[in-house]
């Protein structure tokens, strides 16, 4: 009861923010904590290799954002759009080799609209992505573990990265 299920360790001025994550419950729990102080505009870049929990994460968000819709892996869209207390843009980069394939999208109305855009595979497009917003670095740590670490970019999302470590991950 009330046990913390994330080990945190925060670097000074919150460049980067750590969290270890024991189970895909967790790292929903995480996301939905992410989807629940999400705000407009707000830019979500996750990087991690296949398998890592990219999407689990976003299940997450998407339940914090209020978004009834079970988040599955976008395998064959690139762009899924999910409704809830602010529209969800749900971006997945992974079938794309080549930046210019990335800047040809024409994704910034999404990026610069009243959604929150979560971008798995995000590496694939780094230099044509937003500059301000929060890096989500998944790695595999063992079956059941993946660590998270949280880099914001800007203001808003240094704001964001205090507030996730406050958050209160109970079961
Ligand atoms: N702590 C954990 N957090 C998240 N997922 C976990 C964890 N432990 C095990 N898993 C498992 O890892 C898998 C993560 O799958 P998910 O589809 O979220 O990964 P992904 O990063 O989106 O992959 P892809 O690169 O294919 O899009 C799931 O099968 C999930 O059950
Ligand atoms: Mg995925």
């Amino acid at each position: 009861m009330g046990a913390l299920y994330y080990k945190m360790m925060t670097s000074q001025s919150m460049r980067s923010l750590k969290l270890i994550s024991h189970s895909p419950e967790q790292t929903q729990k995480l996301g939905t904590g992410i989807g629940e102080l999400a705000l407009p505009g707000d830019i979500y870049l996750l990087v991690g290799n296949l398998g890592t929990g990219k999407t689990c994460l976003t299940q997450g968000i998407a339940w914090g954002l209020n978004i009834k819709e079970y988040t599955m892996s976008p395998s064959f869209v690139i762009v899924r759009e999910l409704h809830g207390r602010l529209p969800l843009y749900h971006i997945d980069l992974y079938r794309l080799d080549h930046i210019e394939e990335v800047a040809d999208l024409g994704l910034d109305d999404y990026f610069y609209g009243n959604g929150v855009c979560v971008v798995e595979w995000a590496e694939k497009g780094l230099s044509v992505l937003p500059p301000e917003h929060l890096m989500i670095q998944i790695s595999f740590i063992s079956d059941t573990e993946r660590s998270f670490q949280f880099k914001p970019s800007g203001k808003r999302y240094r704001e964001i990265a205090g507030r996730l470590k406050h958050l209160s991950l109970k079961s």
